[in-house]
């Protein structure tokens, strides 16, 4: 909602000055290949100026071809010229195409850069699918603007004033009549090209509509068959279809319109130009070579101007479509920090660090509160278990650790300096997390377990990782082993599984900092003490900081944090805190899935 309402204000601020300007600022983004660049600026005027040579060389034959004086040498300068015009034609298109497509690389690549470095929040606030759709339509559209369609333009205009100036030069008394076509022309063609650059941006939208259900639906199938949605996604993919459907048909009304205004204005001329030219043949005011020449030019004419009178249209869309790019390369990113020097946070021993949350106050929207005044020490070497009712605040709390959001209230300070001037990749070397809903990549198991790893492991040290997590039996059983692809497109793994996997990447990673959400349902009780014997070698000098929803992982804990909607209300060991927290002891009775045998 916010988004859309900071869109619209935005869109007030007289929106043609903000928009030309970002596709600007999108030429600046890109390392263009000047050199292509250049040379394809060359030949496209060397083209061009061909061109206009070719009608009055022309035209000169035609004349010796009616005096009866042609020879095969002026055939064949003839012929040669309008290969070597060819030929030029060609090179500066191909030119022209090495340049798009660098063009169009490059300024993707920056523009992923860009997306993989913003913030959490941006994802939480904006659709996967809008996303996609950025980076390949509206890309596209930006890109083959700037770097075919703008080079272009320019033989474009030097050919149809070429032509005009020729033209005049030719015989000035037809060419006043015939110019005065041009502002007519315009004037009948300008506000179809407006209504059709309103439906460009129209259909850019709803492309990217498209696109943002297609990914909704794919990534929650489950999710909509359980719920036998299917009838209404449908009817929404409908909605949309229809709405394209419904924009193309517009675009073809007045692409269709304009065509054959254009059509008619060029017969018109070409007609004009047969009438007066015969009779000033017939009257020998000019030679027939001349009046081919003329008509020559004419023709030559038309595929630049339908490009100019298309070019409006284009720069419309280019524009729309650079707004949006350049609103997310605006955004600001995680990269951008300006620390100045970084302090230096090593302690002694990794025994003696010290996490602190100092009234911390946090919240994903505003008026919504998720943590409050939280005050916690976490302590190298021990292990805290975090807990609490379901939404309370414990994975949020696991986010402001790994800096995804950086705009809460209070100080967290690690070995007294705040997380703020310690830079975020640095700080997130030092922390493995293992996520509540851990989804594995697309890839094979070796691909997940080295995952983030700096570093080379061999197959003996993945596989004592993954004989730790009690995993090595079934990887080894899989048909490739290591080499089994998991995830999209390969073996499926089951949650409790993939959370293991998990756990064996920390084991490899062997970071300072652990963060484990332990998953709610995903363990049996073998599995349980499993992972709750590696949790005890992998907390060893290390600070272990884990979400429980078990006893045995609480009962064993340093220290157990009680979080209720956002506040921590207790602090303690588990005797401590049965004998005074009487919320903390309802909920070990009755809320917690396995009982301490
Ligand atoms: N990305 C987000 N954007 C907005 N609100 C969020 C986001 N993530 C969580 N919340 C809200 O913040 C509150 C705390 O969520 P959190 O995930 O920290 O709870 P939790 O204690 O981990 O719960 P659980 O035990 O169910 O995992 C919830 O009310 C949730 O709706
Ligand atoms: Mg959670």
């Amino acid at each position: 909602m916010e988004l859309n309402m900071e869109s619209t204000a935005y869109k007030k601020i007289g929106e043609e000055k903000q928009t030309a300007h970002s596709l600007l600022e999108l030429i600046k983004i890109a390392r263009w290949p000047k050199l292509a660049l250049a040379w394809s600026i060359v030949f496209t005027l060397i083209s061009a100026a061909f061109s206009l040579v070719l009608p009055i060389i022309t035209g000169k034959l035609v004349d010796k071809i009616s005096a009866m004086e042609l020879t095969i040498q002026t055939a064949a300068v003839l012929i040669s010229l309008f290969l070597a015009g060819g030929i030029l034609n060609a090179v500066s298109s191909l030119l022209l195409r090495y340049v798009g497509s660098k063009f169009f690389q490059e300024l993707r690549l920056k523009i992923w850069e860009k997306i993989i470095h913003l913030p959490v929040n941006y994802f939480d606030n904006n659709e996967n699918g809008k996303i996609i759709s950025r980076m390949t339509n509206d890309l596209a559209i930006v890109s083959n603007f700037l770097a075919i369609t703008l080079p272009s333009i320019l033989a474009d205009v030097l050919m149809v004033t070429g032509c005009i100036i020729m033209l005049f030069v030719l015989d000035w008394r037809l060419m006043s009549v015939l110019v005065a076509l041009i502002p007519i022309t315009a004037l009948l063609i300008y506000p179809i090209g407006r209504r059709m650059n309103r439906v460009a941006v129209e259909a850019q939208d709803a492309a990217a509509d498209f696109s943002g259900e297609l990914s909704k639906i794919l990534y929650n199938i489950r999710f909509i068959k359980a719920t036998t949605s299917e009838k209404l996604e449908m009817k929404y993919t409908r909605e949309i279809l229809g709405r394209i459907f419904r924009l193309n048909i517009k675009e073809g009304i007045l692409s269709a319109v304009i065509e054959p205004i254009v059509t008619i204005i060029i017969m018109l001329a070409l007609v004009g130009m047969f009438w007066y030219g015969s009779a000033g043949i017939a009257a020998g005011h000019i030679t027939t070579g001349t009046l081919v020449s003329m008509i020559f030019y004419l023709f030559t004419m038309v595929s630049p101007l339908t490009q100019l009178s298309s070019f409006f249209s284009q720069y419309q869309k280019a524009k729309g479509a650079s707004k949006e790019i350049y609103t997310i390369y605006n955004q600001q990113d995680e990269k951008q920090e300006k620390l100045g020097n970084v302090p230096d946070m090593k302690s002694h021993d990794q025994n003696s660090d010290i996490l602190h949350f100092a009234n911390v106050s946090f919240s994903y929207n505003q008026g919504q509160p998720v943590l409050s005044n939280v005050e916690l020490t976490f302590r190298g070497g021990t292990t805290t278990a975090i807990v609490g009712p379901s939404g309370s605040g414990k994975t949020t709390i696991f986010s402001l650790i790994e800096k995804f959001y950086l705009e809460y209230n209070g100080e967290i300070y690690y070995n007294n300096v705040y997380l703020d001037k310690i830079r975020t990749e640095e700080w997130r070397r030092k922390i493995s997390y293992v996520m509540q809903d851990s989804d594995l990549l697309v890839g094979s198991v070796r691909d997940n377990l080295v995952y983030g790893l700096n570093r080379d492991a061999d197959d003996h040290e993945i596989y004592a990782a993954l004989d730790t997590v009690g995993l090595k039996e079934v990887i080894y059983q899989l048909p490739d082993g290591l080499d089994t692809f998991v995830g999209e497109r390969g073996v499926k793994l089951s949650g409790g599984q993939k959370q293991r996997i998990q756990i064996a990447r920390c084991l490899l990673s062997d970071h300072e900092i652990l963060l484990f959400d332990e998953a709610t349902a995903n363990l049996d009780s073998e599995s349980e003490q499993l992972v709750h014997d590696v949790i005890k070698l992998l907390s060893k000098n290390k600070m272990t900081i884990v979400i429980a929803h078990r006893l045995s992982t609480i009962y064993k804990a340093d220290q157990i944090i009680f979080l209720d909607k956002g506040e921590v209300t207790g602090v303690g060991t588990h005797h401590e805190l049965m004998s005074w927290h009487d919320k903390y002891r309802d909920y070990v009775q009755f809320q917690l899935p396995t009982q301490l045998s």
